[in-house]
C-alpha cells in the first residue's frame, strides 16, 4: 500500500479564493456564444504590443553582458531618477525614496509587508481590486471592506473614510486611483483631506496608481508630496501604459526613511526586478511619451463609444467608467453576478468579470475592461449588447 502523503499547506491560503479570472474563464469556456465571436473584456490587458521602439532598443541591450546580471537591489538608479522626473508629486524626492519592483502587485505586497503587523486592520474600499484583498489576507492582516456608494459614482469621501477609521481603529488604507474596477478617479482634494487627518494618527495610506496616466490631474496638489514616507506610499506600474505586462516592472515610492527596511524585503523576495525589463521601462519613460499619449487617446475614444452606447440601454446601467474599466449594473436581480456574466456572454459574446469577485456586495454589477479591445470590435460588441438589452424589454 502506498504511504499516505500529508499535504502541508499554510492555513490562511485555504481560506482565500483562487485567482478569479482564470476560474471564471474556465466556466465560460463551456459556453458557446450565440454570435460565435468572443469579446474578451475580463483581464485588463493592453490591446497593443510593446512599442517597436522599445523592442529595437532591447535588441541592443540584450547584447550587453551587464544586462544578464542582477541590477542593484533597489533597481537601476537611472530608472529611479527618471521616475522622479516624470512623477507629478515626486519632484523633491531622491532615488532612495523608491525601489523598482517586479510590477505593481509586487510593490503592493512589499508595501503591506513594510508597514503593517499581523492582525492589523486595513480599510479597503469595496468594490476592491481582488489581489489587494488576497494580499491582505495572505499577510495575516484584516481586510475591512468599506462599501462605496454607487449613487455617488463610487467616489472617495474623506469624511466617511475618517469615520471608518474611528469606528474600526484601522492602521491603514489602500486606495486605487484611477480605480480598478470602477474606473472612478478620486479627487486629489479628498485624498489630501484624508492625509491631513491620517498622518497625525500613525495610519499608512497606500495608493495604487497603476492607471495614473489616465488622469491628467493625478495627485496634482503639491501638498500631497510631503506625505511620501510620512504616511503615504505609492504603488506604480509600467504594465499598461508601455504594454510591458509580461516584463514585470513597476515601482514602490516608500520614502527614504524606509529605504533600509524595504531593501530587506526586496532582497529576500526577488533580489531585484528583471534587469532587461528595467531597461525597457527606462527607455519607455524617456522616449515613448507621445506613443503612450496616442494609446491613451485611443482608449479614451473607446470610452466615449461605450458612454454613447449606454444611452440606448434600458435594462443595463452604466454606473461608472474611466481609465480601463466600466462598472455596469446588470438587469438580472434574481441571478448571481456570475450567472449574469455567463448569460451576457452566451447572448452577446461579451466576456466580463462578475461584480462579486470585487466584493460580495457587488453582485448586481459586471466589470467591462473595455480598453482591451479595438474600436470596431467594441462597436460590434456594444451593438450585440444593445440588441440583447432591447430583447429583454422595458
Ligand atoms: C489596480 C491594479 N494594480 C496592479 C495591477 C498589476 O500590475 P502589474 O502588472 O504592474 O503587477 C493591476 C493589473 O490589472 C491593477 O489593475
Amino acid at each position: 500500500m502506498a504511504p499516505q502523503i500529508k499535504k502541508m499547506l499554510n492555513n490562511i491560503l485555504s481560506q482565500i479564493e483562487i485567482p478569479p479570472i482564470l476560474a471564471f474563464k474556465k466556466k465560460a469556456s463551456a459556453i458557446e456564444p450565440k454570435q460565435g465571436f468572443v469579446f474578451d473584456m475580463t483581464q485588463a490587458v493592453p490591446s497593443f504590443p510593446t512599442f517597436s521602439k522599445i523592442i529595437d532598443h532591447l535588441r541592443d541591450e540584450l547584447l550587453k553582458p551587464e544586462n544578464s546580471f542582477y541590477s542593484d537591489v533597489p533597481g537601476d538608479i537611472k530608472l529611479r531618477s527618471e521616475i522622479i522626473k516624470h512623477h507629478p508629486c515626486a519632484k523633491n524626492l531622491s532615488p532612495d525614496d523608491l525601489i523598482i519592483t517586479a510590477g505593481a502587485n509586487h510593490a503592493a505586497y512589499t508595501a503591506l509587508t513594510l508597514h503593517f503587523n499581523i492582525g492589523d486592520k486595513i480599510l479597503l474600499p469595496e468594490p476592491y481590486y481582488f489581489n489587494h484583498d488576497m494580499a491582505l489576507k495572505m499577510l495575516g492582516l484584516e481586510s475591512c471592506h468599506v462599501k462605496m456608494d454607487s449613487a455617488n459614482g463610487f467616489q472617495l469621501d474623506a469624511d466617511l473614510m475618517i469615520e471608518q477609521f474611528k469606528k474600526t481603529k484601522a492602521k491603514g488604507l489602500i486606495l486605487v486611483t484611477p480605480n480598478n474596477p470602477t474606473g472612478v478617479i478620486y479627487k486629489s482634494s479628498e485624498i489630501l483631506k484624508l492625509l491631513n487627518w491620517t498622518s497625525t494618527k500613525k495610519i499608512q495610506i497606500i495608493i495604487d496608481e497603476t492607471y495614473m496616466r489616465f488622469d491628467k490631474e493625478h495627485l496634482h496638489l503639491s501638498e500631497i508630496s510631503k506625505f511620501i514616507g510620512h504616511g503615504l506610499s505609492l504603488v506604480g506600474s509600467f504594465s499598461k501604459t508601455l504594454s510591458l505586462t509580461g516584463y514585470r516592472v513597476g515601482y514602490l515610492i516608500q520614502g527614504v526613511n524606509f529605504f533600509e527596511n524595504v531593501l530587506k524585503i526586496q532582497d529576500t523576495m526577488v533580489i531585484c526586478a528583471p534587469t532587461l525589463a528595467q531597461k525597457a521601462a527606462l527607455f519607455g519613460l524617456k522616449e515613448c511619451d507621445q506613443d503612450v499619449q496616442d494609446q491613451i487617446d485611443l482608449i479614451n475614444e473607446r470610452q466615449r463609444i461605450l458612454s454613447e452606447s449606454s444611452k440606448n440601454w434600458t435594462r443595463f446601467k452604466l454606473c461608472s467608467f474611466g481609465a480601463y474599466f466600466a462598472f455596469i449594473q446588470h438587469p438580472f436581480e434574481e441571478l448571481s453576478s456570475e450567472e449574469a456574466a455567463l448569460k451576457l456572454f452566451q447572448e452577446t459574446g461579451i466576456l466580463t468579470l462578475p461584480g462579486a469577485v470585487f466584493g460580495l456586495g457587488q453582485s448586481r454589477f459586471l466589470r467591462f475592461a473595455y480598453a482591451n479591445i479595438h474600436k470596431t470590435e467594441l462597436g460590434t460588441a456594444l451593438k450585440n449588447l444593445c440588441d440583447f438589452d432591447q430583447l429583454l424589454g422595458p
